[in-house]
């Protein structure tokens, strides 16, 4: 069932759409009439998101590929031809002492984190911005923007992201795209980090984790032309962390 349908008749490709804040935000997009490209690796749980959007009433196709293989990247933007909407959300966070951090999963950071949101957006903005039109959220983290202890790799991946959003903008605005990105705080997304991502939303000004519902709403607005005016921007979606 369409909440506003205010995205009826874009195109929308967001990555990590098969678990967590990405499912949410596609479901989110699917609920506007968007046709959402759902992204993931697991093809399983990929299809559960296309059948969930579809069951409400939305359009919803699934495409495959790791973020951090350069040609199946390459792929992707082949089978998605041209989007309306990319939300950059893939990615995966690693918290621990600097020295334990080996250099394969530093660089699986800075790969899936920083070097596939610069891929896509070099690959798919210039379509829109030939067009004149288009939305890209990139979705960042305050741990980008705070000294968190055990963030340091992680942290700089965000603050990377947020750095591109502002360049991007620079770059595709005067063009009618608009590139934003959200300062996402902690969010129950999955069993495994339920402690920490808990433990962090204690220390919020609202005392808890976010739903990914809670980040989907944002970027579905920061997406839709009711954010007309909005570019350039890091919004922090933080539960008032990063404010104090
Ligand atoms: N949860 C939080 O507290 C929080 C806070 C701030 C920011 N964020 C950011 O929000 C985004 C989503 O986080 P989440 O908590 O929702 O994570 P999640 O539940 O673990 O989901 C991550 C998604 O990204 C996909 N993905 C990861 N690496 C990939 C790769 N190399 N190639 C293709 N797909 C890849 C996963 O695909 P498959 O599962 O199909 O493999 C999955 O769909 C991340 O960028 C994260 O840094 C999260």
């Amino acid at each position: 069932m369409n909440e506003q349908p205010d995205l009826e008749g874009m195109s929308a490709l967001v990555t990590g759409a098969t678990s967590g804040i990405g499912k949410a935000v596609a479901e989110a997009l699917g609920r506007r009439s968007a046709q959402v490209i759902v992204h993931g690796r697991d093809v399983i749980r990929g299809g559960t998101v296309v059948d969930a959007i579809t069951a409400e009433g939305g359009k919803a196709r699934f495409v495959a590929a790791d973020l951090n293989n350069t040609a199946e990247l390459d792929e992707l933007v082949g089978q998605v031809g041209a989007v309306d909407i990319l939300v950059n959300n893939a990615g995966f966070s690693w918290f621990g002492p600097t020295h334990e951090l080996d250099v394969e999963t530093f660089d699986g950071l800075f790969a899936a984190n920083v070097r596939a949101p610069y891929l896509l957006v070099a690959a798919l903005a210039p379509k829109m911005a030939a067009r004149g039109s288009g939305s890209i959220i990139n979705v960042a983290s305050m741990a980008g923007l705070i000294g968190l202890a055990g963030g340091a790799a992680y942290g700089a991946t965000k603050a990377a992201l947020a750095s591109m959003t502002r360049s991007w903008a620079a770059e595709f605005s005067p063009a009618g795209v608009r590139v934003n990105a959200v300062a996402a705080g902690p969010v129950l997304t999955g069993a495994a980090a339920r402690d920490r991502i808990e433990a962090l939303g204690a220390t919020t000004l609202l005392g808890r984790a976010a739903q990914p519902s809670e980040i989907a709403e944002l970027v579905a607005f920061l997406a839709s032309p009711r954010a007309g005016y909005m570019t350039g921007a890091v919004i922090a979606a933080d539960g008032g962390r990063t404010a104090v």
